[in-house]
């Protein structure tokens, strides 16, 4: 497809001298509004060379410019305004659309490139709770996203499976628990273990004592606590594996913090050799003043190490075993200062690599009845508020089969596709950094700025080509695609992988669901006010193709955002 930025850049240096492509790349910019034309360039950088007021370069570039490719190149105050070619626009959109089919806006952008996604990251023995539901599906869209866009995609599960708290439930279990209780129910039977240590250890020397001699032992592999550990984690897996099935969720690796356990050793030894290990009140740390950090603990006093310890050795695994170009990790803003300390003690440690390492941040998601606790066991389990979503809809579908004596098909699966698809709609309705509070109604409404409403829109269109009888073969001729509903359509195709690459840039998948919403609703509206199914066979196919053209990209911009477009609804 003609790049028409592309374009613009040849265009100008073909008429400007010593202008450099990506310098005059950064400067292109998008207008608010299509009066200004598609794209904007300022000539405020090209005073000081042509010694004269911006205005007046702009007025005689705009005459001196010419392209096929543009019907106006005008001059507005200190810019250019360069407005496409409709006509050219509608073919080079639609036969792209033709030829590629669903593949429409795919590009090769990071071919050669590993890009490791690191997210949802649950804690073995611990519930997969609502909260977990950022990371696990902003993460899930990045990985999309990336993909999409010709990366090579690691996605990582970095299981929260090691740690002290395992000394604590080890214990706990061999002094309390019953493993049939664990067996039937074992994150709500873990839980509780946890729970009881945690109020007898705080009173209790002896206890503390007790769970700081269990960790130990396996960290030096102690048969009886390893294979019970062992099986914390199985029984863990399979309730979260039902979960991630639920939402249509894989990863590549579930390498979480104990795959570090036996890579740490070195990774302390090398620490000690280059002298970067400081020793602290018995224990050894990692200095960052000079990044304005508290120091990282890699080392604690009683011999055993932490958290950061194990991030560290995992993000010099990870970079020596897949080379990527970003190692993202989908984590919320509570662990900021973590992993600054991690990239500053990586780079103090002299890994000029330090810099693949990226946080994706977001805030936090807290409930209408208030925010969301895990310490006392008052949680709300992910796989619950699934289940919720799916019920409702199914409630609603009920409703629609009585009010109008329809059969719905499929309708628990549709249920669940729209439920779980609204559920992560919301999710990445907003920008990631923003906290949110979680509302059914908003969620799950039919109308508005939904997943149901753009699923539905994308249901539409399935039956208006069915019953067109839209065939790809069949003639069409896009320069009837004329009308203003037409051509705002025709661009917002245009743009769709634009929107992927800036969604890529900045981390952010809400790019793409305000996009999908905005080219669901310009359809919608075009649909009420045009006849699509008309006489004139040319006329009908060319508005079918433009319909089939949406369709493709709602459904990809739904897959991007990990939800369903059913052809039913
Ligand atoms: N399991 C951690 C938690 O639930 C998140 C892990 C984040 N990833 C990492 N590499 N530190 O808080």
């Amino acid at each position: 497809m003609i790049n028409f930025r592309e374009e613009i850049i040849n265009i100008l240096q073909g008429n400007i001298e010593n202008l450099d492509r990506d310098d005059i790349d950064k400067k292109i910019e998008i207008p608010p509004n299509y009066d200004l034309g598609d794209f904007a360039f300022p000539v405020f950088s090209l005073a000081k060379v042509y010694r004269k007021s911006p205005a007046l370069i702009a007025e005689e570039l705009a005459g001196k410019l010419k392209s096929k490719y543009f019907e106006k190149i005008e001059n507005k105050n200190a810019y250019l305004n360069f407005f496409i070619n409709k006509n050219i626009l509608a073919e080079e959109v639609l036969k792209e659309s033709v030829s590629k089919k669903d593949e429409f806006g795919k590009v090769n952008y990071g071919e050669g490139k590993n890009a490791i996604v690191e997210y949802s990251s649950t804690n073995i023995a611990k519930p997969f709770h609502i909260g977990h539901i950022r990371s696990t599906v902003i993460g899930d869209s990045l990985k999309r996203i990336y993909k999409f866009l010709g990366y090579n995609v690691i996605a990582i599960n970095h299981l929260g499976d090691y740690g002290t708290q395992f000394g604590m439930l080890i214990y706990a279990y061999k002094k309390w628990g019953s493993k049939e209780k664990i067996e039937n129910n074992p994150i709500d039977e873990l839980l509780k273990l946890y729970v009881k240590v945690n109020e007898e250890a705080e009173n209790s020397k002896e206890v503390k004592d007790e769970c700081r001699y269990w960790f130990k032992e396996l960290e030096n592999g102690n048969e009886e606590a390893v294979e019970i550990w062992k099986w914390f984690k199985d029984v863990s897996l399979k309730e979260f594996n039902r979960v991630y099935d639920m939402l249509d969720i894989e990863f590549d690796s579930y390498n979480g913090e104990s795959f570090y356990s036996d890579k740490m050793p070195a990774l302390i030894e090398n620490f000690r050799a280059i002298k970067v290990l400081e020793e602290s009140e018995g224990a050894e740390i990692i200095n960052l003043e000079d990044y304005d950090l508290p120091p990282a603990i890699v080392v604690k006093s009683d011999g055993t190490t932490i958290y950061l310890t194990r991030d560290l050795a995992a993000a010099k695994y990870r970079h020596e075993t897949y080379r990527p170009y970003k190692n993202i990790y989908v984590v919320g803003s509570q662990q900021s200062l973590h992993f600054k300390q991690l990239k500053a003690a990586l780079k103090k440690a002299g890994f000029d690599w330090y810099d693949e390492i990226v946080h994706v941040a977001f805030g936090m998601v807290s409930l209408e009845d208030g925010t969301l606790s895990t310490r006392r066991g008052k949680v709300l389990y992910l796989e619950d508020v699934l289940n919720k979503a799916t019920d409702k809809v199914r409630e609603i579908l009920n409703e629609r089969e009585n009010e109008q004596g329809i059969k719905i098909e499929n309708k628990d699966e549709l249920s669940q596709v729209v439920g779980i698809g609204a559920i992560k709609f919301q999710e990445l309705f907003n920008g990631r950094i923003k906290d949110y509070v979680f509302d059914w109604d908003k969620t799950l409404s039919f109308e508005g700025e939904t997943g149901p409403y753009v699923q539905y829109v994308h249901a539409r269109i399935s039956s208006l080509l069915k019953k067109g009888q839209f065939d790809l073969n069949n003639e069409f001729d896009s320069s009837l695609l004329n009308s203003e509903a037409e051509i705002n359509i025709i661009r917002s195709l245009y743009n769709f992988t634009n929107v992927v690459i800036d969604a890529h840039e900045k981390y952010e998948p809400y790019f793409i669901t305000r996009y999908v919403v905005e080219l669901a609703k310009n359809f919608n509206k075009y649909y009420n006010q045009t006849t699509i199914l008309v006489d004139d066979e040319i006329l009908k196919n060319s508005r079918l193709v433009l319909c089939y053209s949406v369709k493709n990209v709602i459904a990809q911009a739904l897959y991007l955002l990990g939800i369903k477009a059913p052809e039913k609804m």
